[in-house]
């Protein structure tokens, strides 16, 4: 009776209760939670192109291995996710094909190209800042699959946001060359990694229902908000400013007011007119024709020993 069905699965968000795989749950929250998960899972998998462009180039063997090891991670957390989302009834490779043939998304900020090494600092301090206000309310949700999934990977987070805040101090400390280098990157990633937070309240399609089921623990505007309040004293610290001349300390409000977004800018780049979205969408094509022979010998190798031991 899906009626009584409806009632234990409401029952259980009311409860703060997880929900897990084997429970009955609607298909529309099947559906969004496929959506998001999905599409966060693209985005650390295109996430990876910006920042592989400096591995072969890091000033150093020790900015090379921790570059190294954060791209690497962001293929777990891609794959991990990927996994999180096989749980609801999907496959890895409807996910991919929905992304290669532009019926799923990834993050905008992805979008955008990495021009010089300090890309690499403003993207850890950032992107991966942002990515974490937004990552530490859904180790709340309520599914649990991807709740779980959330807390290893912010652990992992924190590393990628600490060794970029560390790189662009180094820089922003050294010489005016590259002081000046650190800055224009933080010019260029600022308004971008705001908009990763999503469209305004009012224009956001799933918000409400997605805080209805408790996947959305907090709106767009208000983790944008969070993290605005975060960067303000941290860019201090750098010593270096943040592109936006209405940033002010409001008391009353107890939060940096801050200037207008271009949402314009974010609908192209949505609509696929960013500055690398045709480069990550082919590159992102190419490494998958060109992995077809690994996928074909791990099924080959599974049919023939059996899947347990592949
Ligand atoms: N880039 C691309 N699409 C975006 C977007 C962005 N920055 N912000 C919103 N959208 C899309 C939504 O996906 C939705 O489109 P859809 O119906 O085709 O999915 C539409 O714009 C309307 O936005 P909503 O606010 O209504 O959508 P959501 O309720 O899903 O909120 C979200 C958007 C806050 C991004 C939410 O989906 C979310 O929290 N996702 C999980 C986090 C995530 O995906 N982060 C990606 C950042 S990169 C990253 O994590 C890698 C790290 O290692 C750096």
């Amino acid at each position: 009776d899906p009626e009584a069905y409806q009632t234990v699965f409401d029952a259980a968000l009311a409860a703060d209760e997880r929900i897990e795989p084997r429970d009955w749950l609607p298909d529309a929250y099947r559906a969004s939670l496929i959506r998001q998960m999905a599409q966060h899972a693209h985005s650390e998998i295109i996430g990876m192109q910006p920042e592989a462009n400096w591995i072969t180039r890091a000033p150093s063997l020790r900015r090379k291995a921790i570059l190294m090891a954060k791209v690497q991670d962001e293929a777990g957390h891609g794959l991990y996710l990927y996994s999180a989302a096989e749980t609801l009834g999907t496959s890895r490779e409807e996910l991919l094909d929905k992304l290669h043939s532009g019926r799923q998304k990834y993050s905008s900020i992805f979008n955008y190209p990495t021009l010089t090494w300090a890309d690499v600092g403003a993207i850890g301090w950032l992107v991966d800042g942002a990515a974490i206000t937004n990552q530490v309310p859904l180790c709340r949700c309520s599914y649990g699959p991807y709740a779980r999934a959330m807390v290893r990977i912010c652990k992992e987070e924190s590393f990628h946001q600490r060794q970029g805040y560390e790189l662009l101090l180094t820089l922003s400390r050294g010489t005016p060359a590259q002081h000046a280098m650190a800055q224009d990157a933080v010019d260029r990633w600022w308004w971008p990694s705001l908009m990763m937070f999503g469209p305004p309240d009012d224009a956001s399609a799933h918000s409400a229902q997605s805080m209805a089921w408790k996947i959305k623990r907090h709106s767009n505007d208000e983790l944008r908000q969070r993290f605005v309040d975060i960067c303000v004293p941290q860019a201090e610290a750098l010593g270096l400013t943040l592109p936006d001349p209405d940033l002010k300390w409001n008391e009353d409000r107890g939060h940096y007011d801050f200037g207008p977004i271009d949402w314009e800018e974010f609908r192209e780049v949505l609509r696929g007119n960013g500055p690398c979205n045709a480069q990550r969408m082919s590159q992102r094509r190419r490494a998958h024709e060109e992995g077809a022979w690994v996928r074909e010998a791990a099924a080959a190798y599974a049919a023939k020993h059996g899947k347990a031991e592949a």
